[in-house]
Formats: C-alpha cells, sequence, structure tokens
C-alpha cells in the first residue's frame, strides 16, 4: 500500500515511516528537522503552505495518509494560539480537502486532551468533549474537518510513549533518562492516563487502514494508570530502584497549561470490532524495555538527519 506520514520528525511519524518501510512505500514529510529513514521517500514539506501540499500530494498519490503532524506542545499552543490554529486546524483543513481530491483515505492523530472531566471512568467515542486548552480545542476542531471533508476518514484519539528520533524525549525516555542518570523523579498520583507504545500503536494503525475501519476510534492501553505508577513500571522493568520515584502532586509542577486529570480513553469499542484487547500499560512498558535490549533506540536515533549529516 502507498501510506503517506506527515510529522515524519516527530515521535509518532517517525516510528510509523521505519516501521511500514518494509511492508508497505512509504512516504514521509518532515519540515524543520530532516530526517533520513532507510527505505522511506523523505520531502520536506511546509503544512503551513497550502500550494506545497497540493503539489506534493499530485508528485506521489498515497492511497492513505497518517497525519501525525501537529503542535502537539500544549503549553506552546497556549502561548501561541494562532499560530498552533494555523498547523492543527487550518493545514488540516487543506490536507484533507486535497486528500478528498486525489481520493486518499485520511487518517488523523488525535489526543485524549478532547476530554477534561475528573470522573472515574474512562470516556467513550461518542460522549461529549470538554477540549479546555488551545492544544485540545484546535485538536478537536481538526478532528471534525478530517471527518467532514469523507465519510472514509478516521480520527484515532491517543495518547503515546516510546522512542524518538531527535534528541526531545517522550515521557518514558525521560523516566529512563533521569533514572540512568541516578537521579530521584517526581510522578504524579493524581494523573491518570491510558498511554499507548507507539510501536504498538503502529500495529493497531495498519490493522485499521487495512480494514478500512473509519469514524472515531479509541487506540489506548487496555487499563488506566497514575503517572507516578508508569513511572514505577518502568524504573522495575528497566531495574531500577522504585524508591527513587517519588510521589507528587500536579501542584507541585512547573507545568504552565491546564491538564486534564483523568482523560482516560475506553478501548471498548476497538476491543470488540477487533476481538482482542488492546494491550495494557505492562505489556507496553515489557516491549518498551525489549525493544531497547534489541538496540531500536540507537537505531532510531541514527537517523537523525542533522547528526547524519555532521558525520560526513
Ligand atoms: N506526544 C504525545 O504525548 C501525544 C499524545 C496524544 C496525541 N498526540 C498526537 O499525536 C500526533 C503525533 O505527535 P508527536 O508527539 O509525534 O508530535 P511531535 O513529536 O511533536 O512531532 C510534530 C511533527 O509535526 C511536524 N511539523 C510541525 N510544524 C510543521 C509544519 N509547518 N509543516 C510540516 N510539518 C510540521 C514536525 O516536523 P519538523 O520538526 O520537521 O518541523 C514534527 O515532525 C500529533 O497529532 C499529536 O497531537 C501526541
Amino acid at each position: 500500500m502507498k501510506v503517506l506520514i506527515t510529522g515524519a520528525s516527530g515521535l509518532l511519524g517517525g516510528n510509523l515511516c521505519y516501521l511500514y518501510a518494509s511492508r508497505h512505500e512509504v512516504s514521509g514529510w518532515y519540515f524543520r528537522h530532516p530526517v533520513q529513514i532507510p527505505a522511506c521517500r523523505m520531502v520536506k514539506v511546509n503544512l503551513l503552505d497550502p500550494n506545497e501540499i497540493k503539489e506534493a500530494l499530485e508528485a506521489w498519490k498515497p492511497e492513505y495518509i497518517i497525519h501525525c503532524a501537529a503542535n502537539a506542545n500544549v503549553d506552546d499552543c497556549e502561548a501561541h494560539p494562532k499560530e498552533a490554529r494555523r498547523l492543527n486546524v487550518e493545514s488540516t483543513r487543506v490536507l484533507a480537502e486535497n486528500a478528498a481530491a486525489i481520493k486518499a483515505k485520511l487518517i488523523y492523530i488525535s489526543t485524549d486532551s478532547v476530554f477534561t472531566s475528573d470522573r472515574d471512568s474512562s470516556f467513550r467515542e461518542e460522549e461529549e468533549t470538554a477540549p479546555r486548552t488551545v492544544y485540545a480545542q484546535t485538536k478537536y476542531e481538526g478532528e471534525k474537518l478530517a471527518l467532514a471533508m469523507s465519510p472514509e476518514s478516521l480520527v484515532i484519539r491517543t495518547c503515546i510513549y516510546g522512542y524518538n528520533i531527535l534528541p526531545k524525549k517522550s515521557l518514558g525516555e525521560w523516566v529512563i533518562g533521569e533514572l540512568q542518570l541516578q537521579k530521584s523523579i517526581q510522578g504524579f498520583t493524581d494523573l491518570y492516563f491510558t498511554p499507548i507504545l507507539v510501536n504498538d500503536l503502529a500495529d493497531w494503525l495498519e490493522r485499521a487502514f487495512k480494514q478500512s475501519w473509519r469514524g472515531c476510534l479509541h487506540m489506548a492501553s487496555h487499563d488506566v494508570v497514575s503517572k507516578y505508577e508508569f513511572a514505577c513500571l518502568l524504573a522495575r522493568e528497566f531495574g531500577f530502584s522504585e524508591s527513587r520515584v517519588k510521589s507528587a502532586g500536579v501542584e507541585t509542577s512547573s507545568l504552565k497549561a491546564f491538564r486534564p486529570k483523568r482523560p482516560c480513553l475506553s478501548v471498548a469499542k476497538i476491543e470488540n470490532m477487533a476481538g482482542e484487547k488492546m494491550p495494557t500499560v505492562h505489556q507496553g512498558i515489557r516491549r518498551f524495555y525489549n525493544l531497547y535490549q534489541e538496540g531500536y533506540q540507537k537505531r532510531l536515533k541514527s537517523f537523525n538527519g542533522h547528526l547524519a549529516t555532521q558525520g560526513k
């Protein structure tokens, strides 16, 4: 299949390009950060420029577009709302229009942050959203545009961790990095989530486009954990003492924008459709550890185009 992945230099997009390139024809779009992923056709495209989107799509007509690119930095979106809207909403509109014109199916990656309430039970796809930050609001508007443009579109709400190509760190990488430096870290006991490893998400997204799933779907862990429990599980799996994970409340943090306390995603719908359970948090962390042991993280980092150029 011919699959285009936007945000190829990002956490999710970079992993999707790498993992799919061995079994699909893959093109990845990046913008400020060149990445060189084996067997993948990498193209520099500024999503803020409608002409660039149109030309790049017409030059390589994909069957599927997995739209990962976004400003996913919650505090930055809050500080620069106009810019966040241009990327998260307006460029999604242009991409969706052009995808419809070439009959490509759009898979739009969204976020658990569209839910805000502190209630104990997880949120189902049909439930009312309540985005409270600029990031959540703009991602939610992107969802609506993607679905309005074509009945074939798929919106995936998720919450991810994994290994980055670029030097920046996802939550999982940060926890391991700090523990490797012999530091203690704080884990919030009052923030709960349903995180999925990007490698697991890649497997489920592939299933989604092969089986032509459409509409809105949650892809997240089977169970719910607090950020404190998540860090403890990581510490245990990687052989560090859990005592270096200190419990804390989110009010002690330096996070600027509002963070929902329990944006937990129910995965009952996808589990019913697939007849299979989503991975538990522990299963995801075990795979995260096994990948580390296999040298997956080092391999990914070698695709950083900036480093590759420096080494020449
Ligand atoms: N990370 C999370 O915890 C999380 C949780 C839930 C949902 N999500 C969603 O999952 C998706 C992927 O997130 P992520 O963490 O992988 O994102 P990320 O690592 O922050 O990557 C963002 C990507 O967007 C690209 N981009 C930014 N501005 C662009 C522009 N003007 N033109 C073209 N590309 C541009 C970046 O390319 P350059 O750097 O090359 O410019 C980068 O590849 C996002 O839609 C996000 O909302 C993420």
